[in-house]
Parts: structure tokens; C-alpha cells; sequence
């Protein structure tokens, strides 16, 4: 089988209403190449990893050099998905060229194809910088976890007539300054697919219903690895933190009762 073309971010934009668009985090070059290999279009180096690889309680802790380091691993793992990097809390909102310096890094130095942001509205200028620096450039509106203290709690967005409009609007304003596409969390159903016709590019939903143009996943979520919480919005599609800790268990035993080295592992 010849291999796939690597996705760019005009690859990833034209996908729209031609095929599903999926995506899913990785923070390291293991997980990366496994998760390139599955056919995945474009991978996430989340700031999640906060909470799902540096045990924080939030995103908000996680660093421009930590966030820089585990971009660097991934994108020794990735051969075709498009490697976008997450910019993490405070790197791009104090000022617009703060925010366009440290995408650079991303680009330059750490091997990202594209940055993500969070925000509506009122990153047009900063996005519109990037684009004009050379970075693509993934928005992300609804649930924007680097806001958690403003917006009080994990809660549904979008739930009345004037925060669905404040949505639409904010896709269309991201739009308009030339995002390659938008993560839209955690809103309901309908609105996903509103959200989807206002824009022409596409909407990759977590939590936002099937009408998206495409999904976006925390992996330790699909494969039961994250056990503080699974959200609502995330299927299991295996159970490797139980496979693994009955993994280690067994290690254990097998040193303590002597079966482990066998003859095969010596010399
Ligand atoms: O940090 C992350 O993993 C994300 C996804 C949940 C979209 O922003």
C-alpha cells in the first residue's frame, strides 16, 4: 500500500464536507508514531498533558519549554499527520507579539506544523499575525480550559440564545483572520452543527455531537489511562491502564517467586 501523503494544513481545511477529520492527542514519540501509524489526520500535542502526563489539576501550570519538549518527542514520531502544538496558558495572552514569538519556537525549533490557541473574537489580531508570519494556526472555542477560573468549572458552553450567538460569532471572526480549522468544546449537539454551516472551515468537535466536521480525543481517555475522571463525551475504545497494572503485577510476582529471569532471558 503506498503510503499516505503527509497532511498539511490546507489539506486538513479542504477535508471539509469531503470526509471526517480525525484527530487525537499524543505528547511523546512512542505514542506519536502509533498513533500516525493508525491513520489519524492530525495529532495534538495537547496541553492536557498537564493533567495527563504532569498530574496537575489543571492546564494551566504546564510551561513554553515543557509544552516545547514534548512537541519535539511527538514530532520525531509523526510521518504524515499534521503535528499541531499547543500553546500553553499565558504564552500568547499578554501581547500579540509575545504570542507570535513563541509559535515561532514551536515551529522552529520543536517541529510543530501549526499552533492551536484558545479564544474567540478577540484573538483576531494574533491570529492574523501568525497566519501572516507563516504559522497555521487551529482556534479552539467553547469550553476553553485555560479560562477554567473565569468560567468557574468544566460546564457545557452555549446552553442560551446569547452564548451560542457569542460562539457563532467567534467562529465566524476566526474565520474571517485564517484559522485552518476550529476544536469546538463541549457544547450541545445542535449548536455543532450550526457552527459547522456558519463557517467554511471545519469544525472539529470534543464534546460538540456528530454533526461536526470532524473529533478531536484525549487518548488516555479512549484507552482508560487517565483515572482522576473519563469526561461524558470521551468512548473507551480499550482498558490499558488495567492491562497495564495487571502487567506490572504479574512483573512483580514473577521477580518475588523466582519465575522471572527464565533461562531464555539469560546468558
Ligand atoms: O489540550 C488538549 O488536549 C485539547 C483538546 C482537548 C482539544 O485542547
Amino acid at each position: 500500500m503506498k503510503a499516505p501523503e503527509k497532511y498539511t494544513a490546507n489539506r486538513i481545511r479542504a477535508m471539509k464536507g469531503r470526509e471526517q477529520i480525525v484527530c487525537l492527542t499524543a505528547y511523546d514519540y512512542a505514542t506519536a508514531q502509533l498513533v500516525d501509524a493508525a491513520g489519524i489526520h492530525l495529532i495534538l500535542v495537547g496541553d492536557s498533558l498537564a493533567m495527563t502526563v504532569l498530574g496537575y489539576d489543571t492546564t494551566l501550570p504546564v510551561t513554553v519549554e515543557q509544552m516545547l519538549h514534548h512537541t519535539a518527542a511527538a514530532a520525531r514520531g509523526v510521518e504524515h499527520a499534521l503535528l499541531v502544538a499547543d500553546m500553553p496558558f499565558m504564552s500568547y495572552h499578554a501581547s500579540t507579539e509575545e504570542g507570535v514569538r513563541n509559535a515561532g519556537r514551536f515551529v522552529k525549533s520543536a517541529g510543530a506544523d501549526a499552533v492551536k490557541i484558545e479564544g474567540g473574537a478577540s484573538r483576531r489580531a494574533l491570529v492574523e499575525q501568525l497566519v501572516d508570519a507563516g504559522i497555521p494556526v487551529l482556534g479552539h472555542i467553547g469550553l476553553t480550559p485555560q479560562s477554567i477560573r473565569t468560567m468557574g468549572g468544566y460546564k457545557v458552553q452555549g446552553k442560551t440564545d446569547p452564548a451560542a450567538e457569542q460562539l457563532l460569532e467567534d467562529a465566524r471572526v476566526l474565520n474571517a483572520a485564517g484559522v485552518f480549522a476550529i476544536v469546538l468544546e463541549c457544547v450541545p449537539a445542535a449548536l455543532g452543527g450550526a457552527l459547522r454551516e456558519a463557517v467554511d472551515v471545519p469544525i472539529i468537535g470534543i464534546g460538540a455531537g456528530p454533526q461536526c466536521d470532524g473529533q478531536i480525543l484525549v487518548f488516555h481517555d479512549i484507552l482508560g489511562l487517565f483515572s482522576a475522571f473519563t469526561p461524558k463525551f470521551a468512548k473507551r475504545y480499550a482498558e490499558l491502564g488495567d492491562a497495564m497494572k495487571q502487567a506490572f503485577e504479574t512483573y512483580r510476582k514473577e521477580v518475588q517467586d523466582g519465575h522471572f529471569p527464565a533461562e531464555e532471558h539469560c546468558f
